[in-house]
């Protein structure tokens, strides 16, 4: 295991419970074509409001529901979009008239959502977008928004006052970090420093735009311990590193340091419900996505974008259960685990994670073998093995004498014999007893 950078927050539950559900889920959700639908076709607040704001009307929404398709899936946090880009905020805010309790829902739809969650012993984390292309102060930049290539930039950014912004950042941080009970995960998103820009944040925006030291200090003194993600544009005060749509090809790292880090991945590419994307990953790959993500001793944050009537729509409830199908087996290679010591190879074809606390070793067949499986370096450090799914013993160590001859084993390679068939599970897992 190795060591990870020190930062204030409190990963220790995080880098044990591995596996979260995001949940993008605004008024985007109606034009369902991507939650950054307002920026790509350019669509105003008048015509934005019009359409969805007035008739955004979730009557299916039973956030007890969502929490059970989480906690099934295995899921031991989630994040919630508290607001996105588009400025609408799903509780009720006393700093705006823009907010769930003003559509046809007629309430505060995170609160319902963060009690169901804790029932179920599912911890809290907020997504808060620092972006914000509807409050009539934050300053209308060239880079993203429905504005940004509009001849009337100018014009419309006279008068705001980006600071002014800023205040209303930091007051409902404020009500989201006192209102709410104990917050485990901010998630801010996200900073588009531009460093040759003038400071008046019409080409850019970073820690300057969102006053992110003081913000950063009235998040400390709130709740001390909330785990903070990267996006805020400060080097340092952060615990959490976040690539997104992409898995590190090892550890994330900082100036050389290991950090604690969670990918953020979507189902198909779209984070809002999208109805027409039919380029959704298989149960497999997802599961795959998991392991590769703890192998390398980060979490996952798995993202489903839920309808404009409240439901978590088929195409991900299928794939949330065939990951709960498989975690019901083998969450013991995901929990607690993380990258296995470099003195064990990884196996052709397989991701390893370790338990340090158990000494256990989990080897995860991505293909499955050819009867042997050849692990170089595990030679003398295993007592047992035997299949997760089943718990059924799997050989080690008897590899006839004549076929040793032809395979040209390198010294230190510990030989596991697998049954025949690949056991009915989407990832078969190899369970190894250390000395
Ligand atoms: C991006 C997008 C956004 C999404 C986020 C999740 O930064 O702007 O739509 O919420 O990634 O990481």
């Amino acid at each position: 295991m190795l060591d990870t950078m020190k930062t204030p927050g409190d990963t220790s539950w995080f880098v044990k419970d591995r596996f979260g559900l995001f949940i993008h889920w605004g008024l985007y959700s109606m034009p369902a074509r991507h939650e950054w639908v307002r920026n790509n076709e350019r669509i105003t607040n008048e015509v934005y409001d019009e359409k969805y704001f007035k008739r955004f009307e979730p009557d299916l929404y039973d956030p007890d529901a969502w929490a059970e398709a989480a906690a099934n899936a295995g899921m031991k946090y989630f994040v919630i979009t508290t607001k996105h880009h588009e400025g609408f905020c799903l509780w009720d805010s006393k700093l705006t008239d823009y907010k769930a309790p003003n559509t046809p829902a007629k309430r505060d739809l995170l609160r319902p959502m963060i009690e169901a969650f804790r029932k179920r012993g599912i911890k809290v984390g907020l997504y808060h977008s620092i972006i914000d292309w509807h409050h009539p102060q934050y300053v209308i930049d060239n880079k993203n928004g429905p504005y940004r290539e509009s001849p009337d930039r100018e014009k419309m950014n006279v008068g705001r006052d980006q600071m002014k912004y800023a205040d209303y950042l930091h007051g409902q941080v404020k009500e989201l970090l006192s209102e709410f009970g104990k917050v485990d995960i901010l998630w801010f998103d996200f900073s588009f420093p531009d460093k040759n820009a003038p400071d008046d944040f019409s080409k850019g925006k970073g820690h300057k735009a969102w006053r992110s030291e003081e913000l950063m200090s009235i998040i400390r003194k709130l709740q001390p311990h909330v785990i903070l993600d990267d996006r805020l544009d400060l080097p340092d005060g952060w615990d959490v590193k976040t690539p997104e749509q992409f898995q590190p090809r090892a550890w994330v790292t900082v100036n050389g340091q290991p950090v604690v880090w969670e990918a953020c991945q979507t189902l198909s590419g779209s984070w809002g419900y999208h109805r027409d994307e039919s380029s959704f990953r298989s149960t497999e790959n997802l599961i795959q996505t998991l392991i590769d993500c703890v192998s390398k001793g980060g979490n996952l944050l798995l993202n489903v974008g839920p309808t404009a009537r409240g439901e978590i729509d088929d195409r991900a409830l299928e794939r949330l259960r065939g990951i709960g199908d498989w975690m019901r087996r083998h969450s013991r290679s995901i929990y607690g685990c993380t990258q296995a010591p470099a003195e064990f190879k990884v196996p052709e074809g397989c991701r390893l994670t370790y338990n340090p606390e158990k000494k256990r070793l989990y080897i995860h067949c991505y293909v499955w073998p050819y009867k042997f499986l050849h692990c170089e370096g595990f030679a003398g450090k295993v007592k047992y093995a035997q299949l997760l799914n089943d718990a059924s013993e799997v050989n080690i160590n008897s590899v006839p004498e004549w076929q040793q001859h032809h395979m040209d084993i390198p010294a230190g390679t510990l030989t596991l014999v697998l049954p025949q068939v690949k056991p009915n599970v989407t990832v078969p897992v190899i369970e190894l007893y250390l000395e």
